[in-house]
């Protein structure tokens, strides 16, 4: 039978393919070959200083971030169960000789496949929505972490994901907590880039965490939580009705149009392992 993590691999692939390109500049790789850095403001200003740490990225995409925080001073792993993506990692990793690997392979399989702990985990933008079981996940996090060492997480905020995102109003269309055998089932044809390359296996299945389920996970997995955060920005473009946040040398934000109520669109933290 093809499982749900089945169905949205071979959708990452070819997600991959057309991100890599990069048609639309979205993802900023000749800047990033430049010498440049993919990292938003938000992560910017709450990470702090890299230089030495070790760091495991899930759900690492291409790498550009994975590499992003190599450059500045970290050494990386990044792992991701998209062997497109992979292929395109360890290629940017060849041409700037940055201190990263990558591994292939489902995060619910991290431990098993990752050697070694780490200071942080780095989980941004996009990730928690494809995984079906928080306290598993929180579980393979911590197992990752040296003493001491913190999860670094960032995402989408769970009310705007349950928010259809062409309704106008911006009606709520999803539950708030989807059971982990009932995945939402999307087809989308195009990526969120922009591209106008049609994404030859469209569907997916995703999930939608309760912050309070995020929270106790990562609790019930034996971090203390430092901070939570919450955003008026977001690293995507959710609904056609958001506007672009000006942007300085960084890669762009989204937020809602003035006049539209401000809500939440995203949310991070930082939870550590005692040291
Ligand atoms: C939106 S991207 C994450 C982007 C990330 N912020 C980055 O560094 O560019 C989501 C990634 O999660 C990966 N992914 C989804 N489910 C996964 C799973 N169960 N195990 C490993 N990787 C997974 C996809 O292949 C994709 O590369």
């Amino acid at each position: 039978m093809t499982s749900s993590f089945d169905v949205n691999r071979v959708n990452w692939d070819d997600r991959a393919a057309i991100h890599m390109a990069d048609r639309t500049g979205s993802y900023r790789v000749s800047e990033f070959l430049a010498g440049g850095d993919c990292l938003h403001d938000i992560e910017h200003d709450e990470i702090g200083d890299v230089r030495g740490k070790r760091i495991a990225h899930l759900q690492c995409h291409f790498g550009l971030d994975t590499l992003s925080l190599a450059r500045r001073g970290a050494s990386c792993v990044g792992l991701d169960f998209s062997p497109v993506a992979l292929a395109g990692a360890r290629d940017l990793q060849r041409r700037t000789g940055l201190d990263a690997s990558f591994v292939a392979g489902n995060v619910y399989d991290a431990r098993r496949l990752i050697t070694g702990s780490f200071d942080l985990v780095y989980v941004t933008w996009g990730a928690i929505n494809w995984l079906p079981d928080m306290k598993a996940w929180a579980q393979v996090v911590a197992s990752l972490l040296k003493p001491g060492g913190a999860l670094y997480l960032l995402e989408g905020h769970p009310s705007l994901l349950t928010i259809d995102e062409y309704s106008e109003k911006l009606h709520p269309a999803y539950d708030w907590r989807t059971p982990p055998d009932r995945p939402i089932i999307m087809t989308e044809e195009n990526s969120y880039t922009g591209d106008k390359d049609q994404i030859a296996h469209p569907e997916t299945h995703e999930w939608i965490h309760p912050l309070s389920d995020i929270i106790n996970a990562v609790i019930a997995a034996g971090l203390t939580l430092d901070w939570l955060h919450e955003h008026e920005r977001l690293a995507w473009q959710f609904a056609p009705i958001m506007v672009k946040v000006e942007e300085g040398l960084r890669r762009p934000l989204w937020r809602l149009p003035d006049g539209f109520p401000r809500l939440p669109l995203a949310f991070s933290l930082s939870a550590r392992k005692a040291g």
